[in-house]
C-alpha cells in the first residue's frame, strides 16, 4: 500500500513542479531600469506617443513587425535606447554590435527615425513600454499568445449557432423516435384488449400513401408551394439587379488584408485615413505602402524583390497611381458618409464590411441596398452617451420610453440619403 502511494506521489509532485515552472515562465517579470519612471502621467504620455508612432510595428508583449518591446530598458542602456529610437540607421551604420544584431535578426528591416522625440518623450515612452498595459497572463494564454485573434463582434459566433441547431435537430429526432416507440407499444397493448369494431379499426388503421397523394388538398398545397417558390425566386432575381454582394475583383497588386490587418494587426485607419474625418474612407497611396516596403521586399525574407512589391516601386518611380479596382460603390443618387457612422455612430468597420481582416481578397460583404440602410436605421440605437448634441433629444424622447433609434433623428427621411 505505502509503496503504491509513494509511486503515485512521484508523478503528482512532478506535474506540480512542471505547472509552477510553466506559470512562472508565463509571468516572468523583466528587471526594469530604475531610471524609468512608473508614474501614471509618464505612462499616459508615453502611451499616446507610442500609439501615434510605434503601434503600427510594435506591441509590448508580442513580436509584430518589430520586436516585443517590454524589457528593452533591461536589454539595452537608456542612452542606447535614445539613440536607437531617434535614429536606428545611424547607430547601425556606426557598427554598434547590439544594434547590428537586432537589425539582422529582423531581416534588415529599417525602423523609421524619430528625431523629433525629446529626451522626455523617450523616457515617457520607456515608462509606457515597461509599465503600461500589463498583459493579464491568463487572457494572453486564452487568445493563444502571439498572433492570437479576438473575435470582432460579440454575440454568438456562427459555429456555435450551427452546433446549437444540430443539437436541436438531434433532440427533435430523438423525440420522434420515442413517440414512435410509445405508439407501437400502445398499439400492441390495445390490440390485445377486447375492442369494439370502430375502435379496432382505428387502432389498426394503416397509413395509406396513395390515398393521400390523390387527395385534392394535397394537390392544391403542392401547386401553391411550387407557384410561390417560382414567384419568390423571380422577384428576388429582379431585386438583385445592380446589387453586387460578394463582388471580389482581382486587384492589380496581390495586397492581402489577412496579412496586414489580420496577422500584423495594422489599424484600418493607418491606410484608410478618411474614415473618421470625412465622407470617404480613402484608398492609401503607394507612399503609405513605402513606409514599410521601402525595406520589406519579400514575404519571409527570401532573396530578391517580390514581383508584387516591385509593382509598388514602379508606381512610386513613375509617379503613377496604383489602379485599384473599386469594390463598394453606391449609385450617385445616394449619399453615404463614413465619419457619421464610424466616428459619431461608433460602428465597427466589420458591421458593414464583414471580416475584412480575414480576407486575402476583399469582397463586398453587404448588399448596400436601400433596404439594408433602412433596416439598420430602424433597429440601431443612437450612441448618445457623452454626446451633448443628443442630450435634449434623449430627454424629450425618454418620455416615450422607447430607445432612441436612428430613425428617430431622421434616419428614414429621403433627403438625408438622396441629394
Ligand atoms: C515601420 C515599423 C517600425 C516603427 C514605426 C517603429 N519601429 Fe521600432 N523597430 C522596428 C524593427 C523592424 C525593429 C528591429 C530592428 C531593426 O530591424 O532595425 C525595431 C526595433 C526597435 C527597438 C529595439 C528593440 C530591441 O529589443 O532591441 C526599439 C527600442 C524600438 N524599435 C522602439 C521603437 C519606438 C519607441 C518606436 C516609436 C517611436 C518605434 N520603434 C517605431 C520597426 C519599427
Ligand atoms: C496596409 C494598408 C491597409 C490596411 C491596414 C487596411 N486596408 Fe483596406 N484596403 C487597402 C488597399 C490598398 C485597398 C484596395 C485594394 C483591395 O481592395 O484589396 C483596400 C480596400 C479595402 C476595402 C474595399 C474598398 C473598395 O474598393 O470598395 C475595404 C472595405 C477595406 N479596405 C476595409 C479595411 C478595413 C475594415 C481594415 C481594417 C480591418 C483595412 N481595410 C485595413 C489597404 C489597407
Ligand atoms: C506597417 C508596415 C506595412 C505597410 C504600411 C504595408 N505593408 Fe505590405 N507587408 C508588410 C509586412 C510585414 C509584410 C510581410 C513580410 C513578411 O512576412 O516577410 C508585407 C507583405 C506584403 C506583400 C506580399 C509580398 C510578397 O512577397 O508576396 C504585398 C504584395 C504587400 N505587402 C503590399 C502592400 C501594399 C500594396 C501596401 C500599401 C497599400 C502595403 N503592403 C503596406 C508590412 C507593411
Ligand atoms: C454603416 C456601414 C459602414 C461602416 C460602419 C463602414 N463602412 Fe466603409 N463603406 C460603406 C459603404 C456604404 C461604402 C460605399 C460608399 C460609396 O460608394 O459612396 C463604403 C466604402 C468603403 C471603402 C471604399 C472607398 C470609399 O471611401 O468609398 C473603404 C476603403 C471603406 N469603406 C473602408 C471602411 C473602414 C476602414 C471602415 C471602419 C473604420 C468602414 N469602411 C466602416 C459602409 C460602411
Ligand atoms: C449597421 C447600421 C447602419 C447601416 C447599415 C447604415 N447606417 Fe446610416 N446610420 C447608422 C447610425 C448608428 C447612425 C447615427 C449616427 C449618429 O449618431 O448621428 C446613422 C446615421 C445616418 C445618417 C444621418 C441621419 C441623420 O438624421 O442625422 C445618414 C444620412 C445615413 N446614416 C445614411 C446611410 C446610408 C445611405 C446607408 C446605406 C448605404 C446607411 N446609412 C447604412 C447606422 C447605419
Ligand atoms: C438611409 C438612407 C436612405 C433613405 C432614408 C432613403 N433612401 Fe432611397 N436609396 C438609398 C440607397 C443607398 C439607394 C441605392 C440602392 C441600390 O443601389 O441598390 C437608394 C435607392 C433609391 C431609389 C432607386 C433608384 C434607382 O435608380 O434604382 C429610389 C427611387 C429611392 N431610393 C427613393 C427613396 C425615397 C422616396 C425615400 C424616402 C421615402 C428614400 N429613398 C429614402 C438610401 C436611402
Amino acid at each position: 500500500m505505502t509503496i503504491k502511494r509513494s509511486l503515485l506521489s512521484v508523478p503528482l509532485r512532478l506535474s506540480t513542479w512542471l505547472l509552477v515552472f510553466l506559470l512562472s515562465m508565463g509571468t516572468q517579470a523583466f528587471a526594469v531600469n530604475p531610471d524609468v519612471s512608473d508614474s501614471e502621467e509618464a505612462i499616459a504620455a508615453g502611451k499616446s506617443i507610442f500609439n501615434a508612432n510605434c503601434r503600427t510595428c510594435h506591441r509590448l508583449d508580442q513580436k509584430n513587425i518589430g520586436p516585443a518591446l517590454r524589457g528593452v530598458s533591461d536589454r539595452h542602456s537608456i542612452e542606447w535606447n535614445k539613440s536607437f529610437i531617434r535614429n536606428s540607421q545611424a547607430l547601425i551604420a556606426s557598427g554598434d554590435p547590439e544594434a547590428v544584431a537586432i537589425y539582422n535578426e529582423f531581416n534588415q528591416l529599417a525602423m523609421p527615425s524619430h528625431e523629433f522625440l525629446s529626451d522626455e518623450d523617450v523616457m515617457n515612452l520607456l515608462s509606457y513600454i515597461e509599465y503600461g498595459d500589463k498583459a493579464d497572463p491568463a487572457a494572453a494564454a486564452a487568445t493563444g499568445g502571439e498572433g492570437g485573434q479576438v473575435g470582432v463582434d460579440g454575440g454568438i459566433p456562427s459555429e456555435y449557432l450551427t452546433i446549437i441547431l444540430s443539437v436541436l435537430v438531434v433532440v427533435l429526432l430523438l423525440i420522434l423516435v420515442v413517440l414512435g416507440l410509445i405508439i407501437s407499444i400502445l398499439t400492441k397493448y390495445l390490440s390485445n384488449q377486447n375492442l369494439d369494431e370502430v375502435d379496432a379499426e382505428y387502432v389498426n388503421q394503416k397509413f395509406d400513401f396513395k390515398k393521400i397523394l390523390r387527395s385534392d388538398a394535397f394537390v392544391i398545397i403542392i401547386t401553391t408551394l411550387v407557384v410561390a417558390f417560382v414567384a419568390k425566386s423571380g422577384i428576388d432575381q429582379l431585386y438583385t439587379i445592380g446589387v453586387q454582394q460578394g463582388y471580389a475583383p482581382a486587384q492589380p497588386i496581390a495586397f492581402s488584408h489577412q496579412l496586414h490587418a489580420g496577422q500584423y494587426e495594422m489599424e484600418c485607419q493607418y491606410c484608410h485615413t478618411g474614415v473618421e474625418i470625412g465622407k470617404s474612407a480613402n484608398i492609401p497611396s503607394a507612399n503609405i505602402c513605402m513606409n514599410c516596403h521601402a525595406h520589406i521586399q519579400n514575404v519571409g525574407g527570401k532573396e530578391g524583390i517580390s514581383p508584387e512589391i516591385q509593382k509598388i516601386y514602379n508606381a512610386v518611380d513613375n509617379n503613377q497611381p496604383i489602379e485599384w479596382v473599386r469594390i463598394h460603390n453606391l449609385p450617385d443618387l445616394a449619399y453615404f458618409n463614413h465619419s457619421q457612422h464610424v466616428a459619431v455612430g461608433g460602428l465597427e468597420c466589420q458591421t458593414c464590411h464583414g471580416p475584412i481582416e480575414e480576407m486575402e481578397v476583399v469582397y463586398q460583404h453587404s448588399s448596400l441596398t436601400m433596404g439594408w440602410c433602412i433596416d439598420c436605421h430602424r433597429q440601431t440605437e443612437i450612441k448618445s452617451q457623452g454626446n451633448e448634441y443628443y442630450d435634449k433629444l434623449v430627454q424629450l424622447h425618454s418620455e416615450s420610453k422607447n430607445a432612441l433609434k436612428v430613425k428617430d433623428i431622421g434616419g428614414l427621411e429621403c433627403a438625408k440619403c438622396h441629394y
